[in-house]
């Protein structure tokens, strides 16, 4: 039994041991042996939150494991981890830099690392076995790797800075090329990284291959403090002993390219520059670096012209076969200059990068009424257009993207605003010519296309959608076709406005990281992709370029300039997000990266206040709320400004109360729990009559009084059925903009309004959310009535059809109609809870959400008497269930009685539920409905 025993905990190790029979036996016996069957494997290991991730420079990376199991309750008692420089000293258990050691706990997220101190720019594997709660050990998981970038950047980074040796055309800005011709040495190469960050945007080869395939690379950052670079596995694109090439083209992307409005550019400097190190470890050991310097070469090249908002100019009679090869002739190049740029302000890449994701092909081929030829691709999307085709050389393309066709179906741009969103390609007369963009994205459905050369047909172009390559979580789904377009809108939206940063809009000339629409939107996108790098990334841009003051930019990178900020709502981005981070992912250190700026932010808000009232600044308000026309008189969804204020005051500070809990923070938590207490005094003062009654009669003010515990207990109810009162005047429709909706039917649903949430999510008429699928859209829309019933547009200078924040009901969707909640108690889902809300006229909801332990299912179905609830909960986490039934005898799970499913726990019935908790596997009651 002990040799079995350890043999079975070695169980990968055999793997790679030769086998011979006796082992073959050994391990048949072990399989049979009903004492040592694992009941618990590893399906997948992460660092940081990625699968072997190159370039992480954190000197303490945390390990994640998910584990699957055909038994029901199982849940991990320890584990073990062990890191070493090679698999095979890992395999062999010699030279480990970390082993762990058996470690009892149920901890499977965020592991730390505690082994001898990392060396930057450096490969380790690792790999992690656990023992169940019954005492039972897994195999060893799988081998996986990560790689240390620079620890000590402004050291380490030996490259030069380099900017184009030739005098560029500030008017057109063409896109510089650089270029490194290169000899390896006769030995064989272990591994080839090569680091490259740029100002502006890079797109880099080897010997004529494209590295890596992240798009918009080095992202978008807080420039002047951060700038991240990107770490590339090469080895096999590097020929050994022979001569090499590198080549870099860049474009003035974010970094100095035209960026918010009157026509402003060069937000962080004028100068396009490279920074690039290729480090080469041969396999005896030696190494060399090949870096950007002054032997680089630059010339431009066939892009003539690049700008995120305006759109490409390309002519690829200027392409310059095999320029980033060996053997290419550069002498009429000019020699790179080095430049003196900081290096101590970079950073490594936290988040995905922007990759290729969805194609389209054109949908249909329209000619409008005013005789344009438009490709109609079926989806709003954000990306481009490849264009396959031949002609003769001179012959140009032009392509201009939009979102919507007008009333009569002609191509209407005018809600792009000042944004060209136009890419022109040049042919040069070779046959089937692959075409596409650069350093540019347009949002759009609808394409124009001038000067095709023949007959257009749908295979010469193909879509491209580029968003973060963020690992898809969630979906949701039900019987109701409306609300499943809903749901696909929503995820449209958000892959179309998370390139890097979460925007505002992808089409118009902005683009830019709003707060507000960010923090918003937040619980949404973490239920449909997962979004913790994405987030962990910008949110250390917020506190980057918040204010010595503490107050916090409309913006984030912000580039709208200082005066741009501490508007409520927006600013408290930075509370709002820190804190659903750790509830939804249970991260604490992102609480403690952020908890100074959090802090900040609620400082600033003090110090602008007088005897605890915020009521100074300026503020959006409730933005883009839904105006009715002269006859709503007296019910204007209009809430006054500070009211809103002084909402997200308390909020914030609530927020950060439960942030020092966490963080252990003793005079903070009694220091703002005093703080909260007289924000809510004078609220209650300035805003609110003594029967509860508020200033501001809207459904938004209500919202935010109750969704922060404004009023106290005894009004509470009373201001709930005042906003239900105030929806039926509106023939029950919502009246909120950005800061009412996402809490609206949180709000109803609370109080005990289920019934009042369906109706608005059920209503198709507008304002609503259902309103703009009748009429088509494939994304979320800015304005409620962005086209009217009668097909007229709302004003062109804020109409977009691709702005996530009104998907924020997506939250309320999965947290009610499926019932898949956080505990607030438990963050991160190793608990957490089901209670769906049934109705809204629903036969059925299904949803799924892949966690840090694996994925939570919640299914329910009705037939005639008797409703079927699914569900499934991941190994290591445990569920609060909340059946819809009113007797236990109502209930039966797998055919059998209730109290006879050894895994459950029966806690009772209350309020219409039966109330369980069960520990991990996959559940099937039954119920028959009275
Ligand atoms: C953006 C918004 C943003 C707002 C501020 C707009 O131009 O598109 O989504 O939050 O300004 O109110």
């Amino acid at each position: 039994m002990q040799i079995l025993l350890s043999l079975q905990a070695r169980g990968l190790c055999l793997h790679a041991r030769v086998w011979c029979p006796h082992q073959t036996l050994l391990l048949i016996l072990l399989l049979l042996s009903p004492w040592t069957f694992a009941q618990v494997t590893i399906t997948k290991v992460l660092t940081e939150n990625s699968v072997n991730p190159i370039g992480l420079d954190t000197e303490t990376p945390r390990f994640s494991w998910v584990m699957a199991s055909e038994k029901r309750n199982v849940a991990q008692s320890a584990y073990q981890i062990k890191v070493a420089l090679s698999e095979s000293d890992l395999q062999k258990e010699s030279n480990l830099v970390w082993n762990s050691g058996r470690v009892s706990s149920n901890q499977s997220v965020f592991v730390a690392y505690q082994g001898s101190p990392l060396k930057s720019g450096t490969r380790y594997f690792w790999q992690v076995k656990v023992w169940d709660n019954q005492g039972k050990a897994s195999a060893w998981s799988p081998v996986v790797f990560w790689q240390s970038a620079f620890f000590k950047p402004e050291q380490e980074f030996k490259a030069q800075w380099i900017t184009p040796g030739f005098e560029e055309d500030q008017a057109q800005r063409p896109s510089p090329l650089f270029r490194k011709e290169f000899k390896t040495a006769t030995k064989k190469v272990a591994r080839a990284t090569v680091y490259i960050t740029a100002h502006g945007m890079y797109e880099a080869e080897l010997n004529g291959q494209r590295i890596g395939d992240a798009y918009f690379t080095p992202g978008w950052t807080s420039y002047q403090k951060r700038l991240q670079y990107q770490a590339y596995d090469v080895t096999t694109m590097l020929k050994s002993g022979t001569d090499n090439a590198l080549g870099v083209t860049l474009g003035s992307g974010w970094y100095r390219g035209f960026l918010a409005w009157g026509d402003k550019k060069d937000h962080y400097g004028q100068d396009i520059a490279l920074l690039l190190q290729l480090d080469i470890l041969y396999t005896d050991g030696s190494q060399e670096s090949i870096l950007s310097d002054k032997s680089w070469k630059t010339s431009t090249g066939p892009i003539l012209n690049s700008e995120i908002y305006d759109g490409e100019m390309y002519d690829s009679r200027k392409e310059i076969p095999s320029w980033s090869q060996a053997a290419f002739d550069d002498h009429g190049w000019s020699a790179a200059k080095e430049a003196d740029f900081p290096k101590n302000i970079l950073i490594a890449t936290y988040n995905e990068p922007i990759r290729k994701h969805e194609s389209f092909k054109p949908r249909q081929i329209l000619t409008t009424p005013e005789g344009d030829q438009v490709l109609d691709f079926g989806q709003n999307l954000v990306g481009w257009v490849e264009v396959t085709l031949s002609g003769k050389s001179g012959d140009k393309l032009e392509l201009y993207h939009t979102e919507v066709l007008d009333k009569k179906g002609n191509f209407y741009t005018e809600n792009l605003r000042a944004a060209d969103q136009k890419n022109t390609f040049i042919l040069n007369g070779k046959p089937n010519q692959l075409l596409r963009p650069h350093f540019t994205f347009q949002g759009f459905r609808y394409v124009k296309v001038v000067g095709f050369p023949g007959v257009l047909k749908p295979d010469n172009f193909t879509t491209v959608a580029l968003y973060s390559d963020m690992m898809p979580t969630g979906d949701f789904s039900c019987s109701h076709p409306l609300l499943n377009q809903l749901q696909k809108n929503i995820q449209w939206g958000q892959k179309g406005n998370f390139l890097d940063v979460p925007t505002d809009c992808p089409q118009r000339d902005e683009r830019l990281g709003w707060t507000g629409d960010a923090q918003a939107f937040f619980r949404t996108a973490a239920y449909n992709m997962n979004v913790h790098n994405f987030f962990a990334k910008w949110l250390k841009d917020v506190a980057a370029d918040q204010l010595p003051t503490g107050s916090v930019p409309f913006v984030v990178p912000n580039v709208l300039g200082p005066q741009a900020t501490g508007s409520a709502g927006w600013a408290d981005a930075s509370t709002i997000i820190p804190w659903e981070m750790y509830l939804l992912y249970g991260d604490k250190k992102v609480l403690e990266d952020q908890y100074s700026s959090m802090k900040a932010w609620v400082g600033y808000i003090r110090s602008q206040s007088k005897d605890d009232l915020w009521k100074t600044g300026f503020h959006f308000g409730d933005w883009l709320f839904y105006i009715p026309g002269d006859d709503r008189d007296g019910r204007s969804a209009v809430t006054d400004k500070y009211l809103i204020a002084q909402c997200f005051y308390a909020y914030s500070t609530q927020l950060l109360i439960h942030a020092a809990r966490v963080l252990g923070k003793k005079e903070d938590i009694t220091e703002y729990t005093d703080l909260l207490q007289k924000i809510k005094t004078a609220f209650r003062q300035e805003y609110m009559t003594s029967t509860g009654r508020l200033v501001s009669g809207t459904q938004t003010a209500y919202v935010l009084a109750l969704h922060f515990d404004m009023l106290p207990e005894e009004l509470r109810a009373q201001a709930a059925q005042r906003l239900v009162d105030n929806i039926k005047s509106y023939n029950d429709h919502l009246t909120t903009g950005f800061l009412g909706t996402p809490y609206l039917c949180h709000v109803l649903s609370r109080f005990g309004y289920e019934d009042v949430a369906y109706t608005l999510l059920m209503q198709k008429t507008y304002p609503s959310w259902l309103y703009p699928v009748t009429m088509g859209a494939t994304t979320i829309w800015e304005r409620w009535d962005g086209i009217k019933p009668d097909s007229t547009f709302q004003t062109p200078s804020m109409n977009s059809y691709n702005h996530y924040a009104y998907g924020a009901i997506g939250d309320w969707m999965y947290r009610n109609i499926t019932g898949i909640q956080a505990d607030a108690q438990n963050p991160g889902y190793q608990q957490f809870i089901i209670k769906p809300i049934l109705g809204g006229g629903l036969n059925d909801a299904q949803a799924t959400l892949k966690t840090y332990y694996g994925t939570i299912r919640s299914a329910w179905k009705k037939e005639g008497k008797t409703l079927t609830q699914e569900i499934g909960i991941p190994v290591n986490s445990r569920a609060d269930i909340y059946l819809t039934a009113s007797s236990l005898e109502s209930v039966t799970e797998g055919g059998k009685a209730l109290n006879t499913v050894k895994e459950l726990e029966v806690l009772g019935v209350e309020d219409g539920y039966v109330r369980l908790k069960a520990g991990s596997g996959t559940y099937k009651f039954s119920i028959v409905l009275e």
